[in-house]
């Protein structure tokens, strides 16, 4: 049992939170003497901790849905412990894994394995997005979606790490018939092929890490269009933190940045971070997603290799800009708990309400660190691209299920699996 006392939600409002077990008992501005008296003479068989928040931040936890864990065939670069660390430590209590591992995640088979891997390693809460296969593998992916495996499908419509571009024109009908929601690495033209294969064949699409304003453009002009965005097949944006917060001139600016900064869709213009940050402020983007995606340095340093690591940093970027007015902590919140849980249609989560799992972070808004040197890199890759940045506000405590997790710099003693999510649809 937990009592959170004297915190504060993004709206500025005082809250309190009493969490029984793994879910949210009661939610308000002041939880009163008399009542918490009551709910441990109530439950007197456990231990009440009490927590004072001194008027910190307390959001829902962060659900990142779109990381690459590595696990299973690339655990040299993460797994699911090492990653899932990352992820508790930086306040997202909830990841979904990408299927570009080996084995590629597009059999019910691999799938299972995978399911067996996370449930063994991962801190936190967890998902997955089964893959669609240049081999074509639309009977798998009606059998995971019928028996409730998994909900999504991902699939690559330009080149990128791993051995899943689909270019038969046929598959990917195939893939929108046989999904629900898809979700796509489509860059340039290929977000209008798969904005029309929504339309015609899909059951609803999501749009990873849009890049441009270009690119975003065209997204946008879709979702405006009852043709294309509607109840039947929905449309949704994407951005991640690095198409935000970097661009070609950060890239180019040191030899060492030149292959670090490396990834798909490659980092763009100044001009189009503005552009995201806009549309972000606009309520045109519905989501933020890392795209994590660690190598280790010395691959990235060798040769160019897409992706770089984004967990660790993703809720501090977004306080930081907070803190210099370009974004407000509701806009935050939405696009990192509340919406991500509303789209893969996650049961219980994503929300500070009463009777969902305690999934619960605090932050420390005016907190000042420098990143890479005030703390360890929990990623097994070891680097990030903001070494060095300076932010202003971190997470201080991280609770997965009502338990502990991360608390003032430090994981607890104990700590428990995360648990995989489950769908309302
Ligand atoms: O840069 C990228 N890296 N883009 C992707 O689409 C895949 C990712 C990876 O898995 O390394
Ligand atoms: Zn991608
Ligand atoms: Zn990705």
């Amino acid at each position: 049992m937990l009592f959170l006392k004297n915190g504060v939600d993004v709206f500025g409002k005082k809250i309190e939170l009493l969490i029984l077990d793994d879910k949210i008992f009661k939610i308000g501005e002041k939880i009163l003497e008399n009542e918490i008296e009551e709910f441990e003479k109530e439950n007197s068989d456990k231990n009440l901790k009490i927590i004072d928040l001194n008027g910190k931040l307390v959001m829902p936890g962060v659900i990142d849905i779109h990381t690459h864990m590595r696990e299973p065939g690339f655990t040299y670069k993460e797994d699911f412990a090492t990653g899932s660390r990352a992820c508790a430590k930086a306040g997202i209590t909830t990841f979904y894994d990408m299927p570009n591992t080996i084995p590629t995640t597009t059999t019910l088979k691999a799938l299972e394995e995978k399911k067996k891997l996370a449930a063994r390693k991962s801190i936190v809460n967890y998902g997955f997005h089964f893959g669609g296969s240049k081999n074509d593998n639309a009977s798998e992916i009606k059998k995971v979606l019928e028996s409730g495996k998994v909900n999504t499908v991902k699939i690559f419509m330009n080149v990128s790490t791993g051995e899943m571009l689909i270019e038969d024109d046929e598959i990917l009908k195939k893939v929108f018939e046989n999904s629900k929601l898809v979700l796509v690495h489509a860059e340039n033209e290929m977000i209008d092929k798969a904005l029309k294969l929504n339309k015609d064949y899909g059951n609803g699409l999501y749009v990873c890490h849009i890049p441009s304003k270009e690119e975003l453009i065209k997204v946008l002009v879709a979702k405006k269009d009852k043709d294309f965005n509607n109840e039947k097949h929905p449309i949704y944006a994407e951005v991640t933190p690095h198409h935000l917060f970097l661009n070609e001139e950060i890239r180019e600016s040191t030899k060492r940045n030149k292959m670090l900064l490396r990834m798909k869709p490659e980092l763009r213009t100044k001009a189009d971070n503005e552009f995201l940050w806009e549309a972000l402020n606009n309520g045109e983007i519905d989501t933020i997603g890392t795209d994590h995606a660690p190598h280790l340095i010395s691959e990235k340093l060798e040769k160019i290799t897409f992706g770089m690591p984004g967990v660790e940093t993703s809720l501090a970027l977004m306080l930081n800009a907070y803190n210099e007015k370009r974004v407000k902590l509701e806009t935050i919140q939405k696009l990192m708990c509340e919406n991500p849980a509303e789209i893969m249609k996650i049961k219980k989560r994503g929300k500070l309400k009463e009777g969902y799992f305690a999934d619960i972070i605090a932050v420390d808004l005016s907190k000042e660190w420098t990143v890479g040197i005030d703390d360890t890199i929990e990623s097994k890759c070891g680097w990030t691209p903001y070494e060095n940045w300076k932010l202003k506000g971190k997470n201080i405590l991280t609770i997965v299920n009502g338990k502990i997790v991360f608390e003032n710099g430090k994981f607890s003693d104990s700590l428990e699996n995360g648990r995989e999510v489950e769908f309302y649809e």
